[in-house]
């Protein structure tokens, strides 16, 4: 696992954008107060998370509607499809990213 920095400000509201680190693209969401990182393309096809919302704990795809569990990224029953989902660490000098090994690699192959 490699922890890597979120170097832009965020804001203490819920929000739900896109960010880049190292030049790729995830989701970050902020929702009720905590913060989670995800894939930011849609299984389903490849829609971009980071221009959906939140509802119940879930992030809802814009352009079907599937929605994926913010905890475990889980699609809703019937969907039988998941988005990878990151760990996120509060830490003094800021908010980390857990990334693991050979994930560039592997999502972009
Ligand atoms: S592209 Fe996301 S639900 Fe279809």
């Amino acid at each position: 696992m490699r922890w890597v920095k979120i170097d832009i400000p965020l804001p203490e509201e819920d929000f739900v954008k896109m960010i880049k680190i190292d030049g790729k693209k995830l989701c970050l969401v902020k929702h009720q107060h905590k913060l989670h990182a995800l894939e930011n393309n849609c299984p389903h096809a490849s829609g971009l998370l980071s221009a959906g919302w939140c509802k119940n704990g879930n992030i809802i795809c814009p352009i079907h509607r599937y929605e994926y569990n913010l905890e475990t990224g889980k699609g809703l029953p019937g969907q039988n499809d998941y988005v990878e989902v990151y760990p996120i660490e509060e830490q003094e000098d800021g908010v980390y990213i857990g990334l693991p090994e050979g994930f560039w690699k592997r999502l972009f192959s």
